[in-house]
C-alpha cells in the first residue's frame, strides 16, 4: 500500500522511517519532507493548507491512508476534509484538535471531566496577569492559549519577568493570534512524563512511556524548547500507572465521547508527576516530537497495517520489542528563541552505527552539502537492551557531525540512570 505523512520535522522522519521498513508498505509520501527523508520517501512540495490539492493527490495516488504529523494541519481540519472525501486518515477531527489548538478549551475539558490539574487563571491582557498574580506562588507559568510551535510557555522566577513576558505576548504581539489570550498556572514541581496512548475514541493502547528534556541546558536550566532529547520506555510502578489510567485517560475519553468527538489516532498527555500524584498538564492531538524518534523503534509490528486499521478506527494488537531508545537533540546556535539557519553542517549524515542513526528534524541540502534549516536540525538516536547503552550508541552516534554553535544537553536520560 501506499502512504502519505503530513509534515516535515523530525516526528515526521520518524514515522516515515518506520513506514519504509514496514512490508505492507511499497511507497511513503510526504507532504513537504525534508532533505533528509528523501532516501526513504517521496517528497512532494505541496502546501498542507491547500486541503484540495491534497485530496487530488491522494486520489490521483491511490494513498490507502494519510498520517497528519503536527497540530497545525490537524487544528485547521486537515483530517475531516479528507474523511468528507473518503480518504482514510490517521489524526484527531479538528474539533477535538482543539485539546491541544486552545489551552483554555482543555482546562476547561479537564475540568468538567474532574482530571487533576493545576489551578489556573484566563488572562487576556498585562493588567490581568499583573492582578492575578498574587494567587500563584513563583516560578509563574504563562502559557498562550493557541498554537505557538513550542513557544508559549514562560516560566518566570519573578513577577518582573511575568510581566516582561506578558507584555510580549499582548502588548508586542510576538505570538500574533496565539497570544491573544493565556492561562496563568499554578507551577507543580515534579518530574515529566509523556503519556502517549492510541486510541478510537473509547478504546486505547498504551504506547511505551517516554521522557522529554524541555528545557535547552543540562540540569533543567534555560528556556522552554520543543524538547532537547527524549528516552524510553520509562518505567513506572503499576499503582502509578492505575492513577493515571483512572484519574486521567478514562475520564478523558469519558470526555470525548460525551461531547461526540471524533478521535483516530494518538492523543499525549502531557503529564507532571507531583508529590500529590499525577497532574496533566497539557494535551497534545498527536505524536510527540521528540518522543516519536524513541517510541516507534520500540514497537514490534508493521506500522502500515498497524495504522491502516487506527484510520478504519480499530485497535489491533500491540506487541513491543524489549529495548531501549535514547535521542539526543542536535541544535542550531540561538535555538529555541532566533535559530540561525544556513550554517553548513560537517561531517557524516549519513552514518549509521549497529545501532545508531540520524533523524533530520530541520536540515537542508544544497550541491551536495547539508546546512541548517531550522532550530531542531539532527536527532542522534541510539538503541540498546539497556538505556546506558541506547545512550552511549546515541552520543557516539552525535560525534559524527558538528557546526559552528551547535548545542545538545550532555545529560539526556541522567534522571533515570541515576
Ligand atoms: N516534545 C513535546 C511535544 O512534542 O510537544
Amino acid at each position: 500500500m501506499k502512504v502519505l505523512v503530513v509534515g516535515s520535522a523530525g516526528r515526521e522522519h520518524a514515522l516515515v522511517r518506520a513506514f519504509h521498513l514496514a512490508s505492507s508498505v511499497s511507497e511513503v509520501h510526504v507532504i513537504p519532507g525534508n532533505s533528509g527523508m528523501a532516501q526513504e520517501a517521496l517528497c512532494h512540495d505541496l502546501d498542507w493548507r491547500d486541503f484540495e490539492s491534497i485530496i487530488q493527490f491522494c486520489v490521483k495516488n491511490e494513498i490507502a491512508f494519510v498520517f497528519i504529523g503536527p497540530e497545525d494541519p490537524l487544528a485547521s481540519g486537515l483530517s475531516d476534509a479528507l474523511r468528507e472525501r473518503g480518504i482514510l486518515c490517521v489524526g484527531p477531527s479538528k474539533e477535538s484538535a482543539q485539546l491541544e489548538s486552545s489551552k483554555i478549551f482543555s482546562k476547561k475539558f479537564m475540568q468538567s471531566q474532574n482530571i487533576p490539574t493545576a489551578f489556573y487563571e484566563e488572562v487576556y491582557s498585562v493588567n490581568d496577569v499583573v492582578r492575578l498574580s498574587g494567587r500563584f506562588t513563583p516560578p509563574y507559568v504563562l502559557k498562550a492559549d493557541g498554537l505557538a510551535a513550542g513557544k508559549g510557555v514562560f516560566i518566570c522566577s519573578t513577577l518582573e519577568d511575568l510581566k516582561k513576558e506578558a507584555q510580549n505576548i499582548f502588548e508586542l504581539q510576538s505570538l500574533g493570534a496565539a497570544g491573544s489570550k493565556a492561562l496563568l498556572e499554578q507551577y507543580s514541581p515534579g518530574w515529566e512524563l509523556s503519556y502517549l496512548i492510541v486510541t478510537n475514541g473509547s478504546e486505547f493502547q498504551v504506547l511505551p512511556l517516554a521522557q522529554d528534556h524541555k528545557r535547552l541546558k543540562d540540569k533543567d536550566e534555560g528556556p522552554n524548547t520543543g524538547g532537547m532529547g527524549c528516552v524510553a520506555p520509562v518505567k513506572i510502578s503499576p499503582d502509578l500507572n492505575a492513577l493515571i489510567e483512572q484519574k486521567i485517560i478514562l475520564p478523558t475519553l469519558e470526555g470525548l465521547k460525551k461531547r461526540d468527538l471524533l478521535y483516530r489516532g494518538v492523543l499525549y498527555f502531557g503529564l507532571m508527576i507531583t508529590d500529590k500524584g499525577p497532574q496533566l498538564l497539557e494535551y497534545n492531538c498527536r505524536f510527540g516530537d521528540p518522543e516519536t524518534q524513541v517510541i516507534l523503534p520500540l514497537l514490534d509490528l508493521d506500522l502500515g497495517q498497524y495504522f491502516l486499521e487506527v484510520s478504519k478506527g480499530h485497535l489491533p494488537q500491540m506487541k513491543l520489542k524489549h529495548i531501549f531508545a535514547s535521542c539526543v537533540v542536535l541544535a542550531s546556535p540561538g535555538y529555541p528563541e532566533k535559530p540561525q539557519k544556513d550554517i553548513e553542517i560537517e561531517g557524516d549524515l549519513s552514518h549509521q552505527g549497529n545501532s545508531s542513526y540520524f533523524i533530520h528534524s530541520g536540515t537542508r541540502l544544497e550541491n551536495q552539502a547539508w546546512f541548517t534549516n531550522g532550530g531542531r536540525v539532527l536527532c542522534s538516536i541510539g538503541l540498546g537492551s539497556s538505556l546506558r547503552e541506547s545512550l552511549n550508541e546515541a552520543y557516539h552516534q552525535a560525534m559524527k557531525v558538528r557546526w559552528k554553535g551547535m548545542q545538545a544537553r550532555s545529560d539526556i536520560g541522567q534522571k533515570i540512570l541515576k
